[in-house]
């Protein structure tokens, strides 16, 4: 089916698509919003150049998807806005968000449907870019047995082991327990939802069974044959599905700064 008031191009046959003819702005009217939903759930990830907007346009274009999503425990959050994070790095930076494949916040017992992300600096020199990956396709890539297989199993996502220590017992990420082949609820397509920053084990296996699957499932995702890569400029939007992508956000541009706020869309139980 064609777009009829959104221009929309895409970037790989298997992921990514750039939408041109909106104003988010200005706001986006009902067949623009329709044609956006669509071009989102045909091209996994969406991309928008020159759009600048304020936080409350941010949080009212994300509404249009659903409810927004509050972060469990950000490491950037925004005075006054509990439902937006701030992505943040720059000269004094330990480390960054999300510089690591994952689908966002997966450990929740509900992880998010989409995440909206609008930078309003980049890096001077370049790099920053981020990458994201078809969790259908590296699903469908797999054996038959090794589809069947996985298709029993579910994982639990936690979170506490791949973040650093602290002494601070009062923010706990949250623990979810989800399949690990999950059917899409609005394409009813099945795509691969385990990753490597919040997946801790395979529930019905033993640890070293669990270990051994899950690096194997994570080198297969994070294939190239099946991502896109994004180079950001300033005012650039990338929405992404949480629900059949993971993405990588590079941190090779290390002591410049870039910056910019998520909104992230609540999403509902895996199945
Ligand atoms: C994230 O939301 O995981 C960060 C993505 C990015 O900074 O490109």
């Amino acid at each position: 089916m064609s777009y009829e008031s959104i221009d929309v191009r895409a970037l790989t046959p298997l992921i990514g698509a750039e939408i041109f003819g909106v104003d988010i702005g200005r706001g986006v009217s009902n067949s623009q919003f329709d044609e956006i939903h669509r071009a989102l759930l045909d091209n996994l990830v969406i991309f928008f150049r020159d759009q600048e907007i304020t936080l409350d346009q941010h949080k009212a274009f994300g509404r249009h998807f659903g409810k927004l999503h509050v972060h469990p425990q950000p490491s950037n959050p925004v005075e006054g806005h509990p439902d937006i994070i701030a992505v943040k790095a720059d000269e004094n930076s330990k480390r960054v968000s999300g510089d690591a494949w994952h689908s966002d916040v997966s450990c929740d017992a509900e992880p998010p449907m989409g995440s909206i992300l609008h930078l309003s600096e980049v890096p001077e020199n370049g790099g920053g870019d981020t990458l994201f990956a078809n969790m259908y396709a590296a699903y469908e890539a797999l054996s038959e047995p090794m589809r069947k297989f996985l298709d029993g199993l579910t994982a639990i996502h936690d979170g506490e082991h791949f973040r650093p220590r602290t002494n601070d017992t009062s923010k706990v990420f949250p623990k979810g327990e989800h399949p690990v082949v999950r059917t899409h609820p609005e394409t009813g397509r099945k795509a691969l939802f385990v990753n490597r920053i919040f997946t801790s084990r395979i529930a019905q296996l033993s640890k070293d069974e669990s270990d051994a699957l899950l690096e194997m499932l994570y080198r297969h995702c994070e294939k190239p044959d099946w991502q896109c890569r994004f180079k950001w400029r300033k005012n650039s939007i990338a929405f992404w599905d949480n629900r059949c992508v993971m993405h990588h956000a590079m941190w090779d541009y290390f002591p410049q700064r870039r910056f910019g706020y998520r909104v992230t869309v609540c999403g509902d139980k895996p199945f």
